[in-house]
């Protein structure tokens, strides 16, 4: 009679990385530890249907397997034992991959059919089951934790250097010398040490610059940076190794974050795994470093505190500037009359390119009378601040929202609530972590902004790319009002 064993798990790691390992009929040796030797007889490719593997285990038994079927598409393979010293007979077995529905895991199937000597069927079943497949599961999360599979012809990163699992990993960081202008940052070298617990270590490329590292710079929010303090909220770059109970992260993987507590202008950086999201493959890196933040920051402005819709008068300041272009294009997909204060010609027309319909030029913060000829705002997402506090009070509509969203030209001084009585005027200040508190709501507007891309909702942002040692001057751009799009800095 033919015994069965069956066995499944589930891997923390996305179909390609696992399929990338098991697809190579030679590679056992790397990764599972009961195997000691292992080559393909007569020269032939380990993906070769046909081949035969010659396995020397770690018990010194010897088996030779043949390669039945491989099909990429259904990540499927079968096999079959064509000579062992092991008394296993007939032995046909196949391994199955399936995605799981969340993407970034796999569901493994390994299972065979077999015959053997009478009264061996019991010991022969688990040696099969435990030290075969459950060992190898096991084995195979270890090798990809440990970034062994990047060094497997045909996976991906195969190409790049074995991950450096070392203690420190030398790096390069800007930190503000003291709180003031842009010459105030300056770099340094120094060594990330490896991830604690549930930290990720990153190897950072594309680094995004946000008007809020500038107030750090300032001095403006002291609590969120001492002097001395490394700015930053956001980067994308590759993982170098993960902390323990890390899941759903591996050494290789590209990735992106954003996180409320800044540091990320460096080269190599540990941030909580929760802060972390994969980036499709289609997304480069600078363009999500240029769209992370700023796409999360437009998602939750045109879709939960703008609500924005059909008809919806949207009155956005700095509309060619990093959020501000983001914002017109979203809103004015989702059907709304889009309109926008800029300083230059330029600017209007890059501006309109977006989506912004109506685009008023002014440098002097002057606005609201030729927002009340188009009706009046309905909403006003306000990144100025200060000097156009009256003005903007003069543009909103009756029962308008004002989003007080950032302070470039100064923060804004306290608003009597008898000021907005007078139209009804709701007013909100709110801030960007606050709508990715957990990690679902971070991959949840993530994958927004990701399919806004795709779709063509949003276009691939402008990069203005910097060298990270030259963080200053990206800086001293960003405040001259010389810049649109987003600003990058190349580490
Ligand atoms: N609260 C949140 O969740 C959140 C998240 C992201 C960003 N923000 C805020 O959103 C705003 C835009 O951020 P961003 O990073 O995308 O920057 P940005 O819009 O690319 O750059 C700032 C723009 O503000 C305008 N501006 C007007 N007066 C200025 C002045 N005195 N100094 C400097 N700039 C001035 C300029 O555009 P013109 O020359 O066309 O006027 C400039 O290009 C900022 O206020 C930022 O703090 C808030």
């Amino acid at each position: 009679m033919l015994q069965r064993v069956v066995r499944s798990t589930i891997i923390d790691a996305p179909i390609e990385r696992v399929w990338a390992v098991i697809r190579d009929f030679n590679s056992h040796d790397q990764w599972h530890a009961v195997v000691d030797k292992s080559r393909i007889e007569s020269g032939e490719k380990s993906d070769q249907v046909g081949c035969v593997r010659n396995f020397t285990l770690k018990d010194g038994h010897r088996i030779r397997e043949q390669l039945l079927t491989l099909d990429d598409r259904e990540h499927k393979s079968t096999y079959c034992i064509v000579e062992a010293t092991v008394p296993l007979q007939r032995y046909v077995a196949t391994v199955t991959l399936k995605p799981v529905t969340d993407g970034n895991r796999t569901f493994w199937h390994w299972e065979s059919t077999f015959a053997t000597p009478a009264g061996m069927e019991r010991e022969l079943r688990e040696m099969v089951a435990q030290g075969v497949y459950e060992a190898g599961f096991d084995n195979l999360r270890r090798h990809l934790r440990e970034g062994g599979d990047l060094r497997l012809p045909g996976s991906p990163g195969a190409a790049s250097n074995p991950m450096p699992l070392a203690l420190l990993v030398p790096s390069r960081r800007i930190v503000v010398r003291h709180y003031g202008g842009a010459d105030q940052l300056v770099a340094e070298d120094h060594d990330c040490p490896a991830p604690g617990p549930g930290e990720v270590r990153i190897r950072q490329r594309a680094i995004g610059v946000n008007f809020i590292d500038v107030y750090l710079r300032r001095g403006w929010i002291p609590p969120m940076l001492a002097e001395g303090g490394t700015p930053g909220m956001e980067a994308a770059g590759s993982v170098l190794d993960v902390g323990e109970s890390v899941n759903g992260l591996l050494p290789g993987d590209r990735v992106a974050y954003l996180g409320p507590v800044p540091g990320s202008y460096c080269r190599v950086r540990n941030v909580p795994a929760d802060w972390v999201v994969r980036l499709p493959p289609s997304v480069e890196d600078d363009t999500a470093a240029a769209l992370l933040l700023k796409g999360l920051t437009a998602d939750y402005l045109v879709h939960d505190l703008g609500r924005v819709g059909p008809g919806t008068r949207l009155l956005v300041h700095a509309a060619a500037g990093g959020v501000g272009l983001l914002v017109c294009a979203w809103a004015r997909r989702l059907g709304a009359i889009v309109i926008g204060t800029v300083s230059s010609e330029d600017k209007a027309r890059l501006a309109r390119e977006h989506g912004c319909e109506q685009v008023i030029v002014t440098r002097d913060y002057r606005f609201a009378d030729a927002v009340q000829r188009l009706g009046g705002a309905d909403v006003l997402i306000d990144g100025l601040g200060d000097a156009a506090r009256d003005e903007n009070l003069a543009a909103l509509a009756r029962r308008g929202h004002w989003i007080s969203l950032g302070q470039a030209t100064g923060a804004l001084q306290p608003i009597d609530p008898n000021v907005l009585v007078a139209k009804s005027i709701t007013f909100s200040r709110p801030v960007v972590f606050d709508y990715m508190a957990t990690h679902e709501a971070l991959a949840m507007r993530a994958e927004r902004v990701w399919r806004a891309l795709a779709d063509g909702t949003l276009r691939t942002p402008r990069v203005e790319r910097h060298a990270l040692d030259a963080a200053g001057s990206a800086h001293a751009r960003l405040e001259s009002r010389a810049t649109t799009g987003a600003l990058v800095l190349v580490a």
